[in-house]
């Protein structure tokens, strides 16, 4: 607010009182109104869903060490996100959070990251002990749409209660028709929508629709 006030003083300096509450008000739009997240729920002790259809080749684990990951492993993680993604697997799994790789006929195909909520310091709401969040996912390109994405999720879900979780949460883009349709048939239940906007170096969950109960 203070910041939106004092973006406007300066813009009536630079370019005059109307030109400068348009523009302002363009940024608040764009602040406020970028498209939402929809964050899904699951709790494993009341969660229910038939496994998603796969590849009969398919496979899926949780790296419990990065010495799992092979050559041809960084390659393929190369060849989609560079050579960031494939430090951003060193970075994200010394912070405590593992990844379940889903494999076509031992490839890597997909990755969902777990995280603990012991380290997912800033969600859309605070987090308790047994909380964890799934993050970072994606499907190499050329194995979309067989049931990759949905299949680690179920896994996860699946695990969720021998691993000690209470609740699991995932969010994704209101656009993103595939991951919505993926996080659906993996069990998943949608919770609500939600913006997170920064206002006075704090970060900030407005509810479009829903909300945690
Ligand atoms: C989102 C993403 C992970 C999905 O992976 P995937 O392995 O293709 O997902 P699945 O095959 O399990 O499920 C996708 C579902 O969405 C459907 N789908 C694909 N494109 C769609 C579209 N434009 N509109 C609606 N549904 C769509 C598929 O048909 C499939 O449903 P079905 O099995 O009922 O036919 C993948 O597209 C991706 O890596 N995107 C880029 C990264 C990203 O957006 N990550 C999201 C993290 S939350």
């Amino acid at each position: 607010m203070f910041h939106s006030l004092w973006l406007l003083r300066r813009k009536v300096r630079e370019i005059g009182f109307h030109p400068a509450l348009a523009y302002t008000a363009k940024m608040i739009c764009r602040k406020f109104f970028r498209p939402g997240d929809v964050i899904f729920a699951l709790r494993p002790y009341e969660w229910e869903a038939s496994p998603p259809r796969c590849p009969p080749s398919f496979s899926v684990c949780p790296l419990n060490s990065l010495a799992h990951l092979s050559e041809g492993d960084r390659q393929i993680l190369r060849d989609y996100g560079g050579d960031k993604m494939v430090e951003s697997f060193t970075t994200q799994f010394a912070r405590g959070a593992t990844p379940w790789v889903g494999r076509i006929q031992e490839q890597l195909a997909g990755v969902c990251w777990l995280v603990p909520a012991s380290i997912s310091s800033d969600y859309f709401f605070p987090l308790l002990e047994g909380d964890a969040v799934i993050s970072s996912c994606f499907t190499i390109p050329r194995h979309r749409g067989k049931g990759v994405f949905s299949r680690i999720l179920y896994q996860i879900a699946k695990s969720s209660s021998k691993r000690g979780l209470r609740r699991i949460f995932i969010n994704c883009k209101t656009w993103n028709a595939p991951s919505m349709r993926g996080i659906l048939k993996a069990g998943f239940k949608e919770i609500g929508v939600a913006n997170r906007v920064r206002i006075a170096r704090r970060n900030i969950t407005i509810w479009q629709r829903g909300e945690l109960k």
